[in-house]
């Protein structure tokens, strides 16, 4: 049960000292994608991305759900803005659509998608807030699908050439891209176990993908360089804190696995210029040693000017013959999210430690850290989330934790902004600071929202002191 009770709301609202400090200057964000929240899939010139066929196929997402409507941010951006403003973040992570903006996946970019686009940047600019755009946040045009998709190395220069478009078209108004979000999830997810779009489940295909959006990310570097030179670019990548379940060999050999099929193949190449031999072991005969070509460690290790880190879980590893790379993954306890994922604050500063220390000495930037839970809107009309308080209470302090040891961390995007379309979990997953009533549209900023705001206006307040 929440605790609704006076006591909790001011336990709530306690103060930034409690959490930890940060740099005067940090980044205090909110984050979304673009098919989780626009809906108007069928507006504007838009074509059917991987989502958009995956979410229609019965029996793949939950409940059937699509992300046709959404949360109406296309027809409702403005008032979304407002809202964002009202929040005092200083920050939006927002994606763009690559089958909205290049509906073919080639060619030239769609005028009303740039047009929006614009709107939207010119409409942060407006409310002073700085936008961080992702340039692929999961939505592959399907024609690029048809013609194989991820697995296919193709699709890493059609990529390139949408990410440099998109750039060319929008970089008076943005300076800060993310090329790929979590290719872990597009690859793994989407071609292996089959959980998203597009939905098969062929390991050496996922793997094949692995490479080939490592490669795409490489390539966009050099094109968004190419169209903006002073860009700021980065990848962000889904970084999961790894244990072995017990010290037997075979479960910390499990563990090892895991971290190379989850983590390293895409850290590696991108910060360390190789894949390492843990990632060969596991990856190379089933797949990686088929794609890699020469050369292209070279292209992906393309310098960048930040590491993006999304964090959520930390996972148990044992050992399993039955299952993909003979690992069996389950979340660590005790505390759990609606989703079954673990609450362990030390996590996110065990993995932000960890990128600083093994993989790049690059500013990081938290770009998605966030929590579901089963919230409601309550008799006197509000949301109480105090699980989720206590969630960004939790991983905030630990993202300071990881600055005073020394992690160059320059911001924090917590997710999500809006409660959305939450991929194969449909509407029935709430990561939002703000709840979505899906038949009105109507948002309520929740608790969390409050919350976050008198975080960032004491350290805004404090820093304002400082300097006086
Ligand atoms: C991440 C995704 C994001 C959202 C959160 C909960 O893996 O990048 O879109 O779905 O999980």
């Amino acid at each position: 049960m929440t605790d609704t009770t006076p006591a909790a709301r001011l336990r709530a609202e306690a103060s930034v000292e409690k959490v930890g400090s940060f740099p005067q200057d940090f980044r205090w964000g909110l984050a979304t994608a673009a098919y989780q929240i626009e809906g108007a899939a069928l507006e504007g010139g838009r074509g059917p991305s991987i989502w958009d066929t995956f979410s229609h196929t019965p029996g793949l997402s939950h409940h059937g759900d699509t992300g046709d409507i959404a949360c109406d941010h296309y027809h409702r951006w403005e008032s979304d803005l407002d809202l964002l403003a009202s929040l005092a973040v200083t920050d939006y992570r927002l994606s763009v659509s690559w089958s909205r903006l290049q509906p073919s996946g080639r060619g030239d970019l769609n005028p009303a998608a740039v047009a929006f686009y614009r709107e939207v940047l010119a409409g942060l600019a407006a409310r002073g807030i700085r936008p961080l755009v992702t340039l692929y946040h999961w939505d592959l045009p399907q024609p690029l699908e048809d013609e194989g998709g991820w697995p296919v190395r193709e699709t890493a220069y059609r990529f390139a050439e949408f990410a440099t478009k998109a750039v060319e078209a929008l970089g008076d108004l943005a300076t800060d891209w993310v090329t790929l979000n979590e290719p872990w999830c597009s690859s793994f997810l989407g071609y292996g176990k089959g959980a998203h779009a597009p939905g098969r489940q062929d390991y050496r295909a996922a793997i094949h993908a692995a490479h080939h959006l490592n490669l795409a990310h490489g390539l966009a570097v050099a094109g968004i360089r190419a169209a903006q030179p002073g860009a700021s670019v980065g990848v962000t990548n889904i970084v999961t804190d790894i244990v072995a379940a017990s010290e037997s060999t075979d479960d910390r050999a499990a563990a090892v696995r895991l971290d190379a099929s989850s983590n390293r193949i895409f850290l590696d190449p991108v910060y360390l210029g190789e894949y390492s031999a843990a990632v060969w072991d596991t990856l190379g005969e089933r797949g990686l040693a088929d794609v890699v070509q020469d050369g292209d460690l070279a292209i992906i290790s393309a310098p960048t000017d930040f590491a993006g880190v999304n964090h959520y879980q930390r996972v148990i590893a044992s050992h399993d013959d039955s299952q993909p790379f003979g690992v069996l993954e389950v979340p660590a306890e005790p505390a759990t999210t609606s989703f079954g994922w673990s609450v362990i604050p030390a996590s996110l500063t065990a993995v932000l430690t960890r990128v600083a220390r093994e993989f790049t000495p690059l500013p990081v930037y938290v770009t998605e850290n966030g929590a579901s839970y089963d919230d409601y809107v309550d008799p006197n009309g509000d949301v109480v989330d105090t699980e989720r308080v206590d969630y960004l209470r939790g991983y905030l302090g630990a993202a300071a934790e990881a600055i005073e040891a020394g992690v160059d961390l320059r911001g924090y995007y917590a997710w999500s902004f809006l409660d959305n379309f939450e991929w194969a979990e449909g509407y029935s997953k709430r990561f939002g600071l703000v709840w979505v009533d899906y038949r009105t549209q109507e948002r309520i900023p929740k608790l969390s929202a409050h919350w976050y705001r008198r975080l960032i206006t004491e350290h805004q307040a404090a820093v304002a002191h400082l300097a006086a």
